[in-house]
Parts: C-alpha cells; structure tokens; sequence
C-alpha cells in the first residue's frame, strides 16, 4: 500500500518515461535527471511496476514504457495547463482520508491559491450533510481545489454553482452525454448521480480566507454498488466505454480556471446565467424540498446571482433556498 503525498522522484521519473515512451531511456540518464543512484532508479522502476506501469528493461542499455495507466500524475496534468493559477500545484496521493480535509489544512498553513489535492482513492471521501462519497481506487477523480477568492463569505455560495458548471461542460463536451445539474451542484445523467461538489471554508468575522471546492467524479466505475445503484452512475456506465481521468482532470482544472475568471470579471449574475442555460432545475421544474421538518413540493422559477434557487409553493408562496437539498417531483 502507497501512502502519503506521492514522491516528486515518481512523478519526475514517470514524466521522462512518457515524453520519451517510444525510446530506450539509459540508466545514467535518467538517474541524472530525476536526481538519484542508479541503483535507485532500478527500485523506482520496481515501485512503479507495482502500481501497474509496464516498464520493459533493456539490458545494459535502460528503461522503456509500455504502458502507463490512467493515474492522476501531476507532471502529466501540468504541463498541459499552460499559465494557469488553478493547478499551478498539484499535491498527488494514491491513498488518503479525504482530499478536501487535507487540502482545509494545508489552506489553514497558508497554501496558495489554486493548489489542487487529487488522488487516486479515499479512505473517508465526504459528501454533503456528513454523508460518505464513495472514493473507489482509480475509478473516480477525487480532487480538491484551494481558492482565496477577494469575496465576503456571504458571496461564497455562488462558487459552489461556479464549479458545477465547470465541471457539466467538461463532462458534457468530453463525452458527448446529456448532463444536467441538480441545485444547487449535483451533476445528473439520465437522473443519477454522476458527480457531487463539497465546498468549504476557512473565514472569520466577516473575512474570508480559503474555499476549498471538493469535487468527486465517478468516472470509469464499471458498476456502483448496491446500495447507490438507483441513485448514482459513472460515466463508465452511461457512456458504455472508459474515459482517461488524466484527459478529464485537465479539462475540469481549465474550466474551473476559466470560469473563475468569468466570475471576477463579470460578477455572480454571469455563472448564475450560465448555470441556468446548463440545469434543467433552473426553471419550470417541480421539486421536492427536502427538509427534516416536512418535504414540501414547489416549482423553479430562477437562480440568483448569490445562487439562491427561487421556487413558487403550491400555496402561491415564494422562497429563495439559500441551502438544502432538492429532488425532482415526476
Ligand atoms: C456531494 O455531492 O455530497 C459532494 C461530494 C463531494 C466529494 C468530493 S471527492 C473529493 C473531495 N474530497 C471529499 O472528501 N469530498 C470531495
């Protein structure tokens, strides 16, 4: 078992196999560039063998990749991030807790913004009102991003529904599938749960100092277990094919810099537009308000740019739901 922020020796070593995937890397090359033994390389090679890379040794000659799998390597990310702030750095674990408790704490020890946490499985994945995300090993992409946005954390809700559009034109334009968002940041295909947004963060008295947006995607799960089936699925599952988690975690880091800036530059009214040309629950549509008190049924008829869900009761009553969780009405 693999635990712990995953060595930057790794990633190095992983980067120079891929950029040079369909030659003979020697030895004495890559010991020289990753900045280890030769001796060491050969007992990174066996590491790596072990997380499932096929890497074929050349006798007296060096090292050549066979196959890499889909893991969320950071050097493979970043580099194709250009300038990008979001993902700028990108912290690697193949096990861990929760990305969004680790990401909280290095937020709290002044990381910068942008930082994304990512790994390949987790122990204790959180899911809104203390619910548990299922965090199956490689299959999904679980990922946190640390942002230190210049807002009041009474303007912080809107980017919550700033990740969710994010995230729906990633999946939506990478996989050719009808996604829908469920207010306020449920990503939907054909009615079941495909990926969640947890946000959360660090502020005081009026001032806010770190939003971690924690965002699951359940991507190449070949079946969900029993217990979610009737309410979760995977792309996997919908698209009928695997999907790379490396191509969609750099599309979603691009999104989410791209729509970030969007809501600098143009304000909250401009993702709440966004977000209602993207979410079947924007208007029009007959929900159930979940609540522990009584469930009570309403009709959409709006987002706010605080990202505050406007409904119309029965009873001819109107709200904004500034939280809570809603379920569509048939
Ligand atoms: C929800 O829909 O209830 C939110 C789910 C959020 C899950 C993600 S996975 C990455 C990050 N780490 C966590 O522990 N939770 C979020």
């Amino acid at each position: 078992m693999v635990t712990g922020v995953t060595e930057r020796k790794i990633d190095k070593l992983i980067e120079l196999l891929v950029k040079n995937a369909t030659v003979v890397v020697p030895g004495p090359k890559i010991a020289s560039q990753v900045g280890v033994t030769r001796f060491a390389v050969s007992k990174w090679v066996k590491r790596l063998r072990g997380l499932g890379v096929e890497i074929k040794s050349h006798a007296g000659t060096g090292y050549q990749l066979v196959k890499m799998p889909d893991i969320l390597v950071p050097s493979l990310i970043q580099g194709e991030l250009g300038e990008s702030e979001i993902g700028h750095s990108i912290i690697h674990h193949f096990r861990i807790d929760s990305t969004n408790t680790a990401a909280m704490v290095l937020a709290q020890e002044g990381a910068a913004h942008g930082t994304v946490v990512v790994a390949e499985e987790q122990t204790a994945g959180r899911g809104r009102f203390g619910r548990e995300w299922f965090s199956e090993k490689s299959s999904g992409i679980y990922l946190s991003v640390i942002l230190r946005p210049p807002f009041s954390p009474a303007a912080a809700p809107i980017l919550t529904l700033m990740a969710g559009v994010a995230a729906q034109h990633t999946l939506a334009s990478l996989t050719g599938l009808n996604v829908d968002i469920r207010w306020p940041n449920d990503l939907l295909i054909n009615g079941k749960k495909v990926a969640g947004i947890l946000t959360e963060m660090n502020a005081e008295l009026g001032r806010l100092h770190a939003v971690v947006l924690g965002i699951g995607i359940n991507v190449n799960n070949s079946q969900m277990p029993a217990a979610l089936k009737h309410i979760a699925t995977s792309l996997r599952i919908e698209g009928q094919r695997p999907w790379s988690r490396v191509q969609i975690s750099i599309a979603l880091l691009k999104e989410l810099e791209r729509h970030y800036h969007l809501l600098l530059e143009n304000g909250s009214a401009a993702i709440a537009e966004r977000w209602s040309a993207a979410s079947s629950y924007a208007c029009g549509k007959r929900i159930r308000i979940v609540s522990a008190a009584a469930d009570s049924d309403a009709t959409t008829t709006g987002v706010d740019p605080s990202g505050a869900l406007r409904v119309r009761y029965d009873d001819g009553r109107e709200e904004a739901l500034v939280a809570g969780e809603v379920t569509e009405v048939k």
